[in-house]
C-alpha cells in the first residue's frame, strides 16, 4: 500500500485498471481522482504504481479470477483500504478475455475458462465491492454490443457478456437506492491483435473504431447521472442497427 489518500480527490476501483482500455482509463480519471487498480499479476516496481507524473494516489492490488482464494483476497484487501480511511466513491469492471472459439472447438475447461473471467470474476467482484462503495457511488461494467448480436465466432465469450448483461437490472435493483448500476455495450475500440480495424470501422454507421476516449466520456457520464440506474449504453458508432 502507498502512502495515505486525502479526502480531496474521490478514489475509484479500475478492477483490470493496467492494461488497454482500462489503463487508458485509468490515466483520464486520474486527473481528478485516486485510484485503486487491480490486476492478475503481481505489480511490479513503484514507478509503474505511481505511474509517472500523475498527481492522482494510485494503490494497487492483486486481484486474479483464476485465484482459489480471490473471495477471501478481496474482502481482506477491501477491509484493509475501509481501515485506511478510503471511501470508494466508484468503480469500473474492465476485467475480461475476448477468446476466438468456433464450434466445434469448445470444451468444458475452455468454456470454464471463459465464464470465469467474463461472469464469475464481475459478479464476485461486484459483490465485494458493493458494501464498501458510498452513497450514491457508480458500480460500472464493460460489456460489448455482442449483447445486441453475438459474435458467431465468439459465441461462449457473448453469453457470458450476454449474461452479466441480464443480472446488471437485478443487480440495480439489489443495491438501489445506495449505488447505481451502469453497463457500458462497447463496439471495437481497441481491436484485438490480427482483427481488421478497417473492416470493425466500416461495419458502424459512424464509418470509425471507438477511442479510449469515447470510453472515457461515457463512464464520466454515468458517474455523474444521479437518476442513471439499471441501464447499459450501447457505445458501438451504431453497429448494432446496421
Ligand atoms: N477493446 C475493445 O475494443 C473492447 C470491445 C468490446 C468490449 N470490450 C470489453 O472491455 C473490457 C476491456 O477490454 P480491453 O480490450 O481493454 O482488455 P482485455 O484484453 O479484454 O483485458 C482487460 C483486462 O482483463 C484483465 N485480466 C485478464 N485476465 C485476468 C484474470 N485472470 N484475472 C483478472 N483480470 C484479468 C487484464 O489485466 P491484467 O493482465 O493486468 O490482469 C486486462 O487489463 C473487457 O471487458 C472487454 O470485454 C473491449
Amino acid at each position: 500500500m502507498e502512502r495515505e489518500l486525502g479526502n480531496e480527490r474521490p478514489c475509484w476501483v479500475l478492477v483490470g485498471g493496467r492494461r488497454r482500455l482500462g489503463k487508458a482509463l485509468a490515466e483520464d480519471l486520474a486527473r481528478d481522482h485516486d485510484l485503486v487498480l487491480t490486476s492478475s499479476r503481481p505489480w511490479g516496481d513503484v514507478t509503474e504504481r505511481s505511474r509517472g507524473t500523475t498527481p492522482a494516489q494510485v494503490r494497487t492490488l492483486h486481484w486474479d479470477a483464476a485465484d482459489p482464494e480471490l473471495v477471501s483476497r478481496m474482502m481482506a484487501d477491501l477491509e484493509a483500504l475501509a481501515r485506511a480511511g478510503v471511501t470508494l466513491s466508484g468503480a469500473v469492471l474492465v476485467a475480461g478475455t475476448f477468446p476466438e472459439a468456433p464450434i466445434g472447438t469448445w470444451s468444458p475447461d475452455a468454456l470454464e475458462a471463459t465464464w470465469q473471467i467474463n461472469l464469475t470474476f464481475p459478479l464476485l467482484c461486484a459483490q465485494a465491492l458493493a458494501p464498501h462503495l458510498a452513497d450514491g457511488a457508480c458500480l460500472q461494467f464493460l460489456l460489448d454490443t455482442s449483447i445486441h448480436t453475438p459474435w458467431l465466432q465468439r459465441l461462449p465469450y457473448s453469453a457470458a457478456k450476454g449474461a452479466l448483461a441480464a443480472a446488471l437490472p437485478g443487480l440495480a435493483r439489489l443495491l438501489a437506492p445506495r449505488v447505481r448500476v451502469v453497463g457500458h455495450a462497447l463496439g471495437a475500440l481497441l481491436p484485438a491483435e490480427g482483427r481488421d480495424a478497417a473492416f470493425l470501422a466500416e461495419q458502424t454507421l459512424l464509418k470509425r473504431l471507438g477511442t479510449p476516449a469515447d470510453l472515457c466520456r461515457a463512464v464520466r457520464f454515468a458517474a455523474d447521472s444521479p437518476f442513471l440506474t439499471g441501464e447499459i449504453i450501447t457505445l458501438d458508432g451504431g453497429r448494432r442497427w446496421r
